[in-house]
């Protein structure tokens, strides 16, 4: 039976490129999910977009002196093209800039309040003489009162993930003028969050599903107990309050792009006209899987519960399976010092499969991971280029060649044979139990178990010899290993996208790739069926490589 699938992906600051950080957080293993359930034959809605207001973008667009939209639009442009160059298959990837965006997070504002979770209260906030106005969030910084991190924003400490007051900095500025702000009364929302603890903890208790990290992180986070959360700023950019004599207050930027997932889908369904459609994800049986890096776990597994929960009769998540970091040669990203790898300048020189493999195979979903030049070359040259792609060039052009380009017939096969089968089968089958339990790297290491399988497979039967005196054993190996490379065509898929669609041409399969289903058949593929010229599916890479993406780390 189908089923229907809700895959939420967090939705970038439109103020900066992604790089492959966030790849790997965030964007690949949804991609990977959304796929794989796409294939199953299952219904997905994969939605998000730019997260385009607040400060994280007026800051930028004060600094080059555009207008915040401006700064917006580009991101979203860009944002745009890197998902279609990488295959990251959006339903809709839109922006909260849109007028339907702003109608759904007032909507909500209203409604919390009519349900009386939402409350207005004088709140003392850092304002700064020297510029004359309220600074909100990011226009603030000083040290952590949790973990003594310098960089401490006014909502957020990036260091440890805790929501904070800008009360609560130490050495508290002001980040244009670089003054301490006095602190000053003005009047502010509130969201009643600690109205919804036993709730929370309660709907908590059964997601035994959920990642250690998260569970962990939410448990500490309700454990602290909590506290009434100010959703409303003194800044000019974002959703407007909707009531009247609240024209100069603007949402929080949290508080509604976590809505953009309710916005997106009802948006995506009204493009593809069913403007009822989003109902089937947000208020019947559904499962939503929402894709993060870990700084974002509380905003997801107790704000956006809440707020759910508050205006009640929508699905609540059901995984949220954040990732931990990774790492770039063994520093964390930093855009400042430009110790990145930018995903716009990736694709201009390289191709985009390798990074998803690469990536997925060092996915940090338990624990931080590390990306190198060198183990991106090592993996690219030896497992793409040297298994996988050794496996098929070496399977395809024997075939091509001495059968007529076209699948040679088997004669019986033997115990050998049926073992690699049966291999091939199990690991298939782990495979898309991995990917359903969101444990995408285990997932890709099976299916590239299977792949050296087949090789050792060929080495031992060694066809290119045999074919010389054994023309019946070459064609029953050759059809053997054509059989599992149709299982990893499949298998592969969610994971190599580009890839999978090469092989599919090489085998001359009838349908496009992404349009035929989750399954292997070891008989699909009939004696005598013409097969495609083989092409290499990878290109090896020169060593100087490493030297020369080092080069282009902070310059
Ligand atoms: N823009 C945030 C970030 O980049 C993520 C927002 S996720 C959302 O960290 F759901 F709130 F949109
Ligand atoms: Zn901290």
């Amino acid at each position: 039976m189908s089923e229907r699938i809700l895959v939420a992906v967090a939705w970038p600051y439109a103020n900066g490129s992604i790089h492959i950080g966030h790849v790997a957080g965030t964007y690949l293993p949804a991609d990977i999910f959304a796929r794989y359930h796409r294939k199953k034959g299952n219904e997905v809605a994969m939605v998000s977009g730019s997260d385009a207001h607040g400060t994280p973008v007026t800051l930028v667009a004060e600094k080059q002196g555009v207008p915040p939209e401006a700064i917006a639009s580009k991101y979203q442009a860009e944002f745009q093209d890197c998902w279609r160059h990488l295959g990251i298959t959006f339903d809709l990837f839109t922006s909260t800039h849109t007028d339907n965006h702003i109608a759904v997070a007032q909507d909500m504002f209203l409604t919390l309040q009519k349900n009386g979770y939402v409350y207005e209260a004088a709140s003392v906030q850092p304002f700064c003489e020297y510029c004359g106005r309220f600074l909100a969030d990011r226009y603030v910084e000083g040290k952590c009162p949790h973990c003594g991190f310098q960089g401490a924003r006014g909502d957020q400490c990036d260091n440890c993930g805790r929501t904070l007051d800008p009360k609560d900095l130490i050495g508290i500025v002001c980040r244009i003028s670089g003054h301490t702000p006095v602190f000053r009364e003005t009047s502010h929302f509130f969201f009643k969050l600690s109205a919804f603890e036993d709730q929370l903890r309660e709907w908590t208790k059964d997601k035994t599903h959920w990642r250690h990290n998260v569970v962990n992180f939410t448990r500490g986070y309700l454990d602290g107990g909590l506290k009434d959360r100010p959703i409303t700023r003194d800044i000019e950019w974002g959703v407007p309050v909707p009531l009247p004599g609240y024209e100069k207050k603007r949402l929080y930027v949290w508080f509604e792009a976590v809505i953009g997932y309710l916005s997106a889908t009802k948006e995506w369904a009204q493009r593809g006209g069913k403007p009822d459609k989003w109902k089937e994800f947000w208020q019947q049986p559904s499962r939503a899987y929402y894709f993060m890096g870990k700084d974002n776990i509380t905003f997801h597994t107790v704000l956006w519960p809440a707020m759910l929960m508050g205006y009640g009769a929508l699905n609540l998540p059901y995984d949220v399976p954040a990732n931990e970091y990774l790492n770039l040669e063994g520093m964390k990203f930093t855009k400042s010092r430009n110790w990145a790898v930018w995903l716009p300048e990736y694709l201009d020189r390289f191709e985009p499969d390798p990074l998803r493999y690469v990536v997925a195979a060092i996915m940090p979903e338990a624990s931080d991971a590390d990306f190198s030049w060198r183990e991106y070359l090592r993996r690219n040259n030896d497992e793409l280029v040297a298994t996988y792609g050794n496996l098929v060039h070496r399977v395809l052009t024997m075939s091509y060649r001495n059968f007529d380009k076209a699948v040679p017939q088997p004669g019986p096969l033997d115990a050998q044979c049926q073992e690699l089968l049966a291999e091939a089968r199990r690991r298939f089958d782990e495979v898309g139990a991995a990917i359903e339990a969101c444990r995408f790297r285990a997932g890709l290491g099976a299916a590239m178990l299977l792949a050296q399988s087949a090789n050792r497979y060929l080495d031992q039967r060694a066809p290119w010899t045999a074919i010389k005196t054994d023309r019946q054993g070459a064609a029953t190996t050759l059809w053997t290993a054509l059989s599992v490379i149709n299982a990893l065509r499949v298998a592969m898929y969610p994971y190599l996208p580009f890839t999978s669609e090469k092989l599919h041409q090489m085998l001359k399969r009838p349908v496009q790739v992404h349009d035929a289903g989750w399954s292997w058949d070891p008989q699909e593929l009939r004696p005598g069926q013409p097969l495609g010229e083989p092409q290499p599916l990878f290109a090896k890479l020169e060593e100087a490589v490493i030297a020369e993406e080092a080069a282009r780390l902070v310059r």
